[in-house]
């Protein structure tokens, strides 16, 4: 379905509920679209960041936009103004999954429900983006709107597919799910997601919508399962995984087999478990466990390797963890869910000493975030690499390919023959000859 500017959506009233990645990024494309925007924020941090104009994560353009809106059609607040009349409410808060007692945390989204109960009205649509279990939209989410007075609450799940660092274009270009309670619930998400997306998709149910968002990220799961399961394979055959991977797919339009890699970030360490305990059918439950299962243990297949190598090669020096946050491309500096967080507590109980680098995290957050010694962003591609032998290359950041991560590189290789680079995604393959015997990568590191 075609985008559709509808004049009639111009200037109406949008609340939204947590400016984490999801709430902002929404926040400022509505702003976008010409609607005024009040979004509510708990966490002082994010608030004092809005007050200067800055999103407290990185996204391409998003800083112009805060500056451009705020206090003009984006007003930044820490809870709900009661003398206005809302048309959209959207929920964006966190929701995160305990693995131990395999439950969605839904504290954070019945705070935020509890704190519009005054502003919703027969005529408001609340719209639910955080990810959840199936039939939390129905059996938590209407059932507590009902508790406001509203004689008819309208309801949809409008679940955010975006991914960090692009979000800003996809809230445009992607097709925005939407499964309704009821038919006016459907009319009005049809018309305010019409006016903020290129095409809409509408499905069944509300319970359709929550499950699209659960299958599209434990199918990306999935499929890196298989990569690494492959590579696993190779390796166990002496032969190099990546290669192998590279060759099967070459030319032959029936193979897409990703490279292989690691599997993280926030949304994709807990969705697929997420849809795991929904399910009452063994087989897929034992399916999408071991893919899962899978993708976790490469993390500690990886730990455990690394310390090995770390102890035969006689090193001492602190290993180095480069690539903190939990992916290179497109590049953020969000450290949630990160397989290097994971690998990092596995050598650190080990006990080795780790120094960590990240190219868009400065030393100083690194620090106040896992309490360890850190290096500047700049650090990498300066004499300062020079003190350490002992380095792992852990997310796919752009610069590692740079003429001055190759230099510093082949020079820390010259001053010292015995150094030794993880290189987890293959970004220094190009130089991986001339660091014979101080290279590996997933592709061979089992080897
Ligand atoms: N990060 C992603 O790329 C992504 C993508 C798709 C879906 N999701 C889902 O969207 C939801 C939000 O994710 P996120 O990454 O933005 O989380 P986040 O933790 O970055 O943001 C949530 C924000 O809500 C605030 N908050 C909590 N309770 C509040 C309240 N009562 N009132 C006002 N603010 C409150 C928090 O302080 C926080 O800043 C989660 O369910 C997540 O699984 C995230």
């Amino acid at each position: 379905m075609a985008i559709q500017n509808n004049s009639s959506e111009k200037g109406k009233n949008v609340l939204v509920i947590g400016l984490g990645y999801v709430g902002l990024t929404f926040a400022i494309h509505c702003c976008d679209k010409e609607y005024n925007v009040y979004g509510i924020e708990i966490n002082e941090t994010i608030l004092s960041s809005l007050n200067t104009n800055k999103a407290h994560f990185l996204e391409p353009g998003i800083d112009d936009l805060i500056s451009k809106y705020k206090d003009k059609s984006f007003f930044c607040l820490s809870s709900v103004p009661e003398n206005i009349e809302f048309d959209y409410i959207i929920i964006s808060v966190g929701t995160p999954y305990d693995k131990k007692n395999s439950y969605v945390d839904l504290k954070s989204m019945e705070a935020a429900l509890s704190s519009t109960s005054n502003v919703i009205s027969d005529r408001t649509l609340v719209v639910l983006r955080s990810t959840v279990s199936v039939s939390t939209s129905r059996n938590f989410v209407y059932e507590k709107l009902k508790t406001f007075g509203v004689t008819q609450p309208k309801l949809a799940f409008c679940p955010e597919r975006t991914v960090e660092g692009k979000a800003l274009i996809e809230l445009n270009t992607l097709p925005q799910i939407i499964g309704a309670l009821d038919d006016s619930s459907m009319e009005m998400a049809e018309k305010f997601f019409l006016n903020l997306s290129d095409s809409i998709i509408k499905v069944a149910s509300l319970e359709a919508a929550e499950l699209v968002k659960l299958l599209n990220n434990t199918y990306r799961d999935s499929v890196f399962a298989i990569a690494n399961s492959f590579n696993n394979i190779a390796q166990a055959f002496g032969i190099d995984g990546n290669e192998l991977i590279q060759k099967s797919n070459l030319d032959y339009p029936r193979s897409s087999i990703p490279s292989p890699g690691f599997v993280a970030g926030p949304c994709l360490e807990k969705d697929a478990y997420i849809l795991i305990d929904n399910l009452k059918d063994l087989d897929s439950k034992n399916l999408i466990s071991s893919m899962r299962k899978m993708n976790e243990n490469l993390e500690l297949r990886i730990a455990k390797t690394i310390c090995s190598l770390y102890k035969k090669r006689n090193c001492n020096k602190p290993i180095l963890l480069s690539g903190m946050a939990f992916k290179g491309v497109p590049a953020t500096n969000d450290l949630r869910g990160s397989s290097s967080n994971n690998i990092l507590e596995y050598l650190i109980a080990q006990g080795l000493e780790g120094h960590l680098h990240d190219f868009e995290n400065p030393a100083s957050i690194l620090k106040e975030f896992y309490n360890t010694h850190s290096i500047d962003s700049d650090d990498f591609q300066s004499d300062k690499l020079l003190d350490y032998e002992f380095i792992l290359l852990l997310n796919n950041h752009p610069k590692y390919k740079e003429k001055d991560s190759y230099e510093i590189i082949l020079n820390l290789k010259k001053s010292n023959p015995n150094i030794f680079i993880f290189d987890a995604w293959d970004s220094i393959g190009g130089i991986s000859a001339e660091l014979n015997g101080s290279y590996k990568n997933l592709g061979n590191i089992f080897l």
